[in-house]
């Protein structure tokens, strides 16, 4: 069950309001001398904050969102990431603004479908994408730029699962930085 008491229209990113927990999550990530595979834990944090009003006239329902990420192996958190999730009920549109503190932060679009009881959100973003894109420091730019980025979404009641592909350029070679779990409600 959602956890929204506001009297803002979230759409279908009312699935997401709550706090989420997941302990099957799998990362695969570049190593120079080739691929890393990292078992994790997580939590997701996904806040109402109400309506947003651009230009007075796009009308945005928003969530702020905190992804929490630990390897299993040693208990340190390795990905740490928030933004916002906004919808756009006018134009039926998903988006995504992304921060990690790498010094990588991108704007994704969307979309979403239900299907009987599950809710399923996708959005994507790519360097190349005029729409869409992802900007980066100077040293990511040069070192390990993320060409694009795509995450599927799917909630159904209490659980939640996503995957997500993260194309980068990084030692010299384009690598699919992968990361899914599945997550349970618990608040
Ligand atoms: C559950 C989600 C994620 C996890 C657990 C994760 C984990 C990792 C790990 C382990 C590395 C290898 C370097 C290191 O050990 O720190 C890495 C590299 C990287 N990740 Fe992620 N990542 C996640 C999601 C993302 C997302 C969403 C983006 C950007 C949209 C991203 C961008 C990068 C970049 C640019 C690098 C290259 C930096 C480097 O290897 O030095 N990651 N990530």
């Amino acid at each position: 069950m959602s956890q929204n008491t506001d009297t803002t229209d979230y759409g279908p990113l009312d699935a997401l309001v709550g706090s989420w927990r997941g302990v099957k999550g799998m990362d695969v990530a570049p190593e120079p001398d080739g691929t890393e595979h990292n078992p994790y834990y997580e939590t997701f944090l996904f806040e109402p904050i109400g309506t947003v009003t651009n230009a007075e006239s796009q009308q945005l329902a928003a969530l702020r969102y905190h992804q929490v990420v630990s390897r299993k192996s040693n208990d340190r958190v390795f990905h740490n990431e928030t933004g916002y999730w906004m919808w756009d009920a006018e134009q039926g549109l998903i988006m995504q603004t992304l921060t990690i503190p790498r010094g990588v932060s991108l704007v994704a679009g969307g979309s979403h479908t239900e299907t009987g009881d599950t809710m399923e959100i996708r959005v994507h973003a790519a360097a190349s994408d005029a729409n869409w894109p992802i900007v980066e420091s100077p040293f990511m730019r040069d070192n390990a730029t993320t060409v694009s980025f795509h995450r599927t979404i799917r909630v159904a009641g209490d659980l939640m699962s996503y995957e997500e592909t993260t194309v980068l350029d990084i030692y010299g070679k384009r690598f699919d930085h992968t990361d899914q779990n599945t997550l349970n409600r618990v608040v």
